[in-house]
């Protein structure tokens, strides 16, 4: 059952492509535009929201954190993204404008059930984006879009995790539909380039050996930081939680940005950093302020893993190995540049002869609070 691949881990990662493509299947028709029918809160009750708020917890809640930035760029309704176990402990605002969505998987997890139930109390209308078909959240939920990634076997999420960034780049773009927004052309091009994304998935899953080989040669390493920005950010995040649940290393992804204000004290001789770098094109900015970090990592003695656009020559110098995605709109990257993270994680799971489908301590769906 496990098709040929030693762990499901594996197989699931080359399911990818499959899994993005099902997940779009249906949802965008012959004149590029969303038809969500399935998202049976009705267009007046979207039209008259003034705040989405996700909630969710560890994978789930990195694809959270990348629908925050495609959310309020593509709708400009301001969207708060909050820890499930947090959220109705802290007595958050919510009425009967705030859209909630609830992200799982499993469809069972009790932190983002809690927190659901919690929203529906004060009034909100919850959105589940789920794997499971008929489990709890999407039962308890007003609505659901169904993530079509198929059974998900594995501890460590990773078809799931970027079914789930679809599914949020839909719910977006269905609420730029709905509402219109003045990023109608960037939204139209954006479904385009959706449809052809799984091509780019496969494209790099295709390239993964050097990362395997490098994999393997830092697995008596104790630490590896993960650095991203903008939606490269929750990319470092989930690298970092894929090395702690499988490698069982320690692992801590951080904002680029926030380098000088405390990690980068981090670094030091030979220390692996993996970097996420933003498109040079689109917002080229952000692009150079991180080429200057992986330049102050360097020098300071770490070893640069670095992952950069085709065609992104700026980062060529500095990188001691350098991991190539294809070109894909900014907001879009995290589909592509998530890969190699899961690859290397599972990659140096093995090294370090951990057990890679179920790692220690862990289970698939925490029913428990
Ligand atoms: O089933 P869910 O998506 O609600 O699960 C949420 C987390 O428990 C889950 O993503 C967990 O962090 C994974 N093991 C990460 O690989």
């Amino acid at each position: 059952e496990k098709g040929g691949y030693d762990y499901f881990m594996l197989k699931e990662i080359a399911e990818q492509p499959k899994a993005v493509a099902d997940t779009l299947l249906g949802r965008i028709d012959g004149s590029g535009s969303l038809t969500l029918d399935e998202v049976r809160i009705p267009t007046r009750v979207l039209r008259e929201i003034d705040k989405v708020v996700i909630v969710a917890c560890g994978t789930a809640f990195h694809a959270a954190m990348i629908a925050k930035y495609a959310i309020e760029h593509w709708t400009r309704v301001p969207c708060e993204v909050e820890l499930a176990s947090e959220f109705r402990y802290r007595d958050p605002i919510l009425d009967a404008q705030t859209l909630v969505i609830a992200i799982s998987q499993s469809g069972e997890t009790m932190d983002t059930l809690m927190a659901l139930r919690h929203a529906r109390e004060q009034g909100s209308k919850v959105l589940a984006i789920c794997n499971t078909n008929g489990s709890t959240i999407p039962r308890e939920s007003d609505a659901v879009l169904y993530t079509h990634a198929g059974p998900e076997v594995a501890v460590a999420s990773t078809k799931a995790f970027l079914t789930q960034l679809v599914a949020c780049y839909l719910v977006a773009l269905y609420l730029g539909q709905v509402r219109g927004t003045k990023w109608g052309d960037e939204i139209r091009a954006v479904i385009r380039d959706l449809s052809s994304i799984a091509g780019a998935v496969e494209q790099v899953l295709g390239t993964m050996e050097p990362v395997r080989e490098l994999a393997r040669t830092l697995a008596a390493k104790d630490t590896v930081l993960f650095l991203g920005r903008h939606v490269g950010y929750p990319v470092a995040l989930e690298g970092a939680l894929k090395l702690k649940e499988l490698a069982y290393m320690h692992a801590e992804g951080f904002a680029a940005g926030e380098l000088k204000h405390g990690p980068i004290a981090l670094i030091e001789e030979d220390l692996p950093v993996v970097v996420v770098v933003p498109s040079p094109r689109g917002r080229s900015v952000l692009h150079d302020k991180i080429v200057s970090n992986i330049q102050e990592i360097r020098a300071r003695g770490a070893r640069t893993i670095v992952i950069a656009e085709e065609g992104d020559e700026a980062v060529v110098p500095y990188a001691d190995h350098l991991i190539r995605i294809p070109a894909t709109p900014t907001l879009l990257q995290p589909l592509v540049a998530t890969v190699p993270l899961q690859v290397f994680a599972c990659e140096l799971a093995t090294a370090r002869g951990n057990e890679v489908d179920q790692p220690r301590n862990l289970a698939k769906s925490v029913t428990v609070e």
